[in-house]
């Protein structure tokens, strides 16, 4: 099977850690390294948590540590969901994994640079990383296959009225890499939302027994009771693994092909991707966004997933 060379460029996060389970295992992708972004918790924390998953799931692959914050706002976390450390809920072993040596944005530019074919970058958190490369090395952009990331909303936001958190976080960063004339896949809250971890889903899932199993159930049932207390949702919304299902069988996906900025305004709905869902203004599509995911095809990807642990 010809796999699929792909950078992971996340906040873990509870949903980002499911993102790096699925990423992990799939036949189908070569997981080449994750490059971590402040976000769901300061880049400390995110960073440990990435190297307490990677220990944990027993992949072999580099943890390169980004930038502390975003390109001009100051950092934002979500703790309200995450919890203290940005993953809680699970007591990992004690850590004995260790950063690569090289920062994220070096990571991203050498292997893009390297590599002898395009490379898919999926980004489940704040683009500051990605944006950065982009900035620093432009020579990059033609090495990038495309860039599937979970962010934004052509419907309301997360965080405020408007605009979803990665975006948020640093919209200048979204604005670079919606701008790059790289193809861009977007997972927005619009389907984010249609994937609720359900308690029965969870039931389900712990039935599969494996370690990483366990490691989902726990992490879920800490997400979902912020869920409840932050939005009144009856599960939480599974967001960052809906990229890796995109890779992994684009269709349980219905699509559209828009026009989409982020609006840079700094007024209320600062952050906000603005999606020309009607092509009112006649602009160059530059994002394929999602509208509708099969719900029970994701779930069971999740669940073949946590089988291959
Ligand atoms: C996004 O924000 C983060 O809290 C989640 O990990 C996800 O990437 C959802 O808005
Ligand atoms: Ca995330």
């Amino acid at each position: 099977m010809r796999r699929t060379p792909m950078i992971l460029d996340c906040d873990p996060g509870h949903d980002d850690a499911v993102a790096i389970m699925m990423a992990g295992a799939d036949p189908s992708i070569e997981l080449l390294g994750l490059t971590i972004s402040a976000g769901n918790q300061t880049l400390e924390k995110t960073g440990r948590n990435a190297l307490n998953l990677v220990q944990y799931l027993n992949l072999d692959v580099p943890v390169c540590p980004g930038s502390p914050r975003p390109l001009i706002r100051e950092l934002q976390i979500a703790d309200d969901i995450h919890g203290e450390s940005g993953l809680d809920g699970f007591t990992f072993p004690p850590l004995k994994r260790r950063f690569d040596e090289r920062a994220a944005v070096d990571f991203i530019i050498d292997t893009l640079l390297a590599h002898p074919e395009p490379v898919t970058l999926v980004t489940t958190g704040p683009m500051t990383n990605v944006a950065l490369a982009m900035r620093l090395r432009p020579e990059i952009i033609p090495n990038i296959r495309r860039i599937v990331l979970m962010g934004g909303s052509y419907g309301y936001g997360n965080v405020t009225p408007a605009a979803e958190f990665n975006i948020r976080v640093d919209p200048e960063a979204a604005h670079i890499l919606f701008t790059s004339g790289v193809p861009l896949v977007m997972m927005g809250l619009d389907v984010t939302r249609q994937v609720l971890v359900r308690e029965e889903i969870i039931e389900r899932m712990e039935s599969v027994g494996t370690s990483a199993a366990r490691l989902f159930c726990d992490l879920m049932r800490a997400f979902n009771a912020t869920q409840r207390e932050v939005y009144s949702l009856p599960g939480g919304p599974l967001h960052d693994p809906v990229t890796i299902a995109y890779l992994i069988d684009p269709s349980l996906f219905t699509m559209q092909h828009v026009h989409c900025a982020i609006d840079l305004s700094h007024g209320e709905s600062y952050g906000r991707t603005n999606c020309d869902m009607f092509d009112y203004l006649g602009r160059p599509r530059n994002v394929h966004v999602a509208k509708q995911i099969d719900a029970e095809g994701f779930f069971d990807l999740v669940e073949h997933t946590l089988e291959q642990y």
